[in-house]
């Protein structure tokens, strides 16, 4: 992606409007999908390999011309991410939520404005994330983000940005919002459409996991078959912790704090942490527990070719799944409104 706009902006940030926080966490660096990268000709940050875990090597050098063809030879070996170091990308950041706005005001197709703002956010969350949760930023997310997520809900490219998210599912940013947007369409499905339920699902479909943020990375990426008791002991707090760092910000509703502690929970009673049943679970949780379902369930069977065209026959073996193996676990109404809207989705782009 090229934008003249971006370069300008880039152009007028000075190092004093960016403030690098102090309680970052030991994170070095941050991951950029290849194909997602804005850049501008003369590149203003510089770009890194990830050849380990711990090792990275810097492939563009800050201040050069970017060389479009070692971009695409990376895009040929399949490279997926490329990163960038905190600082930089910490004005990558901030670039793009200023951009945002004025792509939004622009009169861009809607398409491609939909595109923009998933790329923000992801890169909103992905920084955020990485940080202690705060007010400001709980504010910054779900007031800033919040409005624009209808560009995401489209009929015809519903299927493109889910994927996308979906390509990142295994990172607490790409999941949230993947699980927000199919919360969303069900929500609308089920024609809950004032604003205030539109926040509220909003905001704990993006914070429902907030209490894996302090998990170990290395537990994180494990397959959950391989983790030990004490792993998964760990991880199943994830609702509890994660509902006790929103309620000290002292500004979440109580229904999302409901919502981010119960979203484990099943109907028949086997969920956790309180194994409590049906009507005394929150429907907002019940509304993030079918659609964590989804994403922890969706795998496509090629990258390349779902993601690009938006394929949805992958979803729909998904869904037959959960509608075949999960009778009593999840809310019957929500099961039904998730088909209805898979059917919709599925005419809408087939009709492209
Ligand atoms: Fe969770
Ligand atoms: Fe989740």
């Amino acid at each position: 992606m090229e934008n003249k706009e971006f370069e300008m902006l880039l152009e007028s940030i000075s190092e004093k409007q960016v403030q690098i926080p102090v309680d970052f966490s030991e994170q070095d660096y941050f991951e950029i999908l290849l194909d997602e990268l804005l850049c501008t000709k003369i590149n203003r940050f510089s770009l890194y390999l990830r050849l380990s875990k711990e090792k990275f090597i810097k492939i563009v050098e800050k201040g050069q011309a970017i060389d479009t063809g070692q971009l695409e030879r990376l895009r040929s070996k399949k490279v997926q991410y490329v990163y960038m170091a905190r600082e930089d990308f910490c004005k990558y950041a901030f670039a793009s939520t200023q951009l945002q706005k004025t792509i939004i005001e622009s009169r861009l197709p809607n398409e491609e404005k939909a595109e923009f703002i998933r790329h923000t956010a992801q890169i909103l969350l992905q920084y955020n994330f990485e940080r202690m949760i705060t007010p400001e930023i709980y504010t910054t997310i779900s007031t800033g983000l919040a409005k624009h997520l209808n560009l995401l809900l489209s009929n015809q490219s519903f299927f493109l940005h889910l994927n996308k998210l979906l390509q990142n599912n295994s990172k607490l940013y790409g999941h949230s919002l993947a699980v927000t947007v199919i919360m969303k369409a069900i929500a609308l499905e089920l024609k809950w459409t004032s604003p205030k339920t539109f926040a509220l699902i909003f905001e704990a479909g993006i914070f429902h996991d907030i209490g894996l943020a302090r998990i170990p990375k290395e537990i994180l990426e494990q397959n959950l078959e391989f983790l030990n008791e004490k792993e998964q002991q760990l991880l199943r707090m994830h609702p509890k912790n994660g509902a006790a760092m929103l309620r000290r910000l002292k500004i979440v509703p109580e229904a999302c704090l409901q919502a981010t502690l119960y979203h484990h929970e099943l109907c028949n009673g086997a969920g956790y942490p309180e194994g409590i049943a049906r009507s005394k679970i929150h429907p907002v949780a019940k509304l993030i527990a079918i659609a964590d379902y989804y994403c922890h369930h969706y795998q496509p069977t090629s990258w390349n070719s779902s993601v690009i065209k938006g394929q949805s026959e992958d979803h729909h073996q998904v869904f037959a799944q959960l509608q075949a193996d999960q009778v009593g676990n999840f809310d019957r109404d929500f099961v039904d409104a998730l088909g209805r809207v898979l059917k919709v989705k599925s005419k809408a782009s087939n009709r492209k």
